[in-house]
């Protein structure tokens, strides 16, 4: 049932400027065969990867917003960074080349070993050049914003005028805009004859999470949202969703509850962006199942942590449960050579 709660945050949510770059609402899909196959609740996907321009994924619905307010404000350059296979930076270029705006990228170096020779060129890698992104390397200190912030002061100092996405599009602006996935989530599962007992996704630099928390709590206050961390830093992951979800929530002129921040652990594998076994039986096993493609470092993750707690019995075969495919797909070509799929008999 469409609640009151519902009705506020929409409205609130139709006071802050986007530009309606991305195809909304994404689809959301039984997966029939993958329930079946793990004897657990009823699964279902949000197919955040399918939100459109350049190979979708789930920063696009942030920078609908985020970006509104670099046209706003007048830029004519926008600076962000990430890890060379980053979906983050792929969407900022992508959107940046949309727009006709001038896209300069900070690609830390160094927080991964290059798992594959392709690595470097191929996947996100090869769609930043051909979204005409600036590239230029920088070391990975930990600090993911410091090297992002001087590109866009020396870049200021040459004459442009720069705005800065932060990495992963993470910030208030960017969890108000995932605040309404779960407005979408309600509206489709109540279609489709289903309250879903928990929304599982891969969470990472946060803002997804604090938006979904801060969404659901309007639209589904019943409903669990569940964060598997892909940094291996869950302390830092709950922290940052924390923390931006109460300033989505100040924007939005509402409350967070951040006793609902659920982050789980243990499921990043030895390192982020490393691939392991867990991680290839899942990106095999939605491919195979049900032609879902995911990506070694985020959605392979997500979707690897939600079958370990399956298995260890969270929920029944009469619960709902939404995996959020939070997009990622180009990286898969960027990791082939470890992935170690074997083809069929
Ligand atoms: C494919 C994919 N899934 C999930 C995430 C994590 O989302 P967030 O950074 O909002 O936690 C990212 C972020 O980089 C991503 O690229």
């Amino acid at each position: 049932m469409i609640t009151k709660n519902i009705a506020l945050l929409e409205e609130r949510l139709s006071t802050i400027p986007r530009l309606g770059l991305t195809d909304l609402p994404t689809p959301l899909e039984p997966l029939p065969r993958l329930s079946a196959a793990l004897g657990g609740p009823k699964l279902w996907v949000k197919r955040e990867d399918c939100t459109g321009l350049g190979f979708g994924g789930n920063k696009l619905r942030k920078l609908d917003f985020v970006l509104r307010d670099a046209v706003d404000s007048g830029a004519d350059t926008v600076v962000s960074g990430g890890v060379v296979q980053s979906n983050s930076q792929r969407q900022v270029a992508a959107a940046a080349a949309k727009l006709g705006l001038e896209c300069h990228l900070a690609v830390y170096q160094g927080r991964l070993k290059p798992p594959t020779p392709e690595y470097e060129r191929s996947g996100n890698a090869l769609l930043n050049r051909f979204y005409g992104a600036h590239l230029y390397d920088v070391p990975w200190t930990g600090d993911r914003n410091e090297a992002i912030a001087s590109l866009s002061r020396r870049l200021g100092g040459e004459g442009r005028n720069p705005y800065v996405v932060p990495y992963g599009v993470s910030n208030g602006l960017g969890a108000v805009a995932y605040s309404e996935t779960a407005i979408e989530i309600a509206g489709q599962a109540q279609t489709l004859g289903f309250t879903p007992d928990a929304i599982v996704h891969c969470t990472g630099s946060a803002g997804t999470q604090a938006g979904l928390v801060l969404g659901a709590s309007h639209a589904l206050p019943e409903t669990k949202i569940v964060g598997i961390d892909i940094d291996a830093e869950p302390e830092r992951v709950r922290e940052d969703v924390v923390s931006y979800g109460h300033e989505a929530a100040q924007l939005l002129g509402l409350e967070f509850d951040q006793d609902k921040v659920e982050v789980v652990a243990g499921h990043a594998g030895p390192a982020y962006g490393v691939i392991h076994d867990a991680t290839r039986e899942a990106i095999g096993i939605a491919a195979r199942l049900e032609a879902l493609l995911l990506d070694p470092v985020y959605s392979g993750k997500g979707l690897a942590g939600l079958m370990a707690l399956i298995r260890e019995g969270r929920w029944s075969d009469r619960d709902n449960v939404v995996f959020v495919h939070t997009g990622g797909t180009p990286a898969l070509f960027a990791y082939g050579s470890v992935l170690d799929i074997q083809a069929g008999p």
